[in-house]
């Protein structure tokens, strides 16, 4: 397996799923301006260093993170489409569906891939702080990809204060223990 990022417990829990031919086929599209799998393993690794700082399931969570975009698209990078517009509100449970047939899945990881457009998509929230965490990292890295304006600013070091506080406050707003 090709490694994307030099920690070697990462890499061993994506592995098995970055080994399925049916997960990567649909990971070599445009999302937010990269290609997909770029995405998917940014949003998984931030997953993981955040869920261990914050002491969560951070095995569970980076099994989601890194399953949360797996559905094929054709709208070859265009955000503005129909498509592409129903994707926004509908892939949650199309990247579900898909990791439900090639992947045994816990609760948590359910929870984690069908609520992860969580607050775009309002009605879906989050069951766990896991998947709260998934959500807001989802949405950083999302808008780093698309803003390139918006990295400039506020680099990593910067969103390592921001998601901890923020998830810490939204845990204690929606009451998360
Ligand atoms: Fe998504
Ligand atoms: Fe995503």
């Amino acid at each position: 397996m090709k490694k994307f990022i030099s920690n070697e417990e990462f890499n061993i829990i994506i592995k098995p799923i970055l080994e399925n031919k049916n997960f990567i086929d649909t990971q070599y599209t445009i999302h937010h301006g990269v290609i997909k799998l770029d995405h998917s393993i940014k949003v998984a690794y931030n997953t993981y260093k955040y869920s261990k700082i914050l002491n969560m399931d951070y095995i569970s969570a980076t099994r989601g993170a890194i399953l949360h975009d797996f559905f094929l698209s054709n709208t070859n990078g265009k955000s503005i489409s129909k498509e592409a517009i129903e994707l926004t509100f509908n892939h949650s449970k199309l990247a579900l569906d898909n990791s439900n047939k090639y992947f045994k899945l816990n609760n948590l990881e359910r929870d984690i891939i069908y609520k992860h457009m969580f607050p775009v998509v309002f009605s879906t929230i989050p069951k766990y702080k896991e998947s709260l965490l998934v959500a807001t990292i989802d949405k950083i890295v999302g808008s780093n990809e698309s803003y390139n304006k918006f990295k400039k600013h506020f680099g990593y070091k910067i969103l390592a204060t921001v998601i901890p506080v923020f998830i810490i406050s939204l845990a204690a707003l929606f009451g998360y223990n």
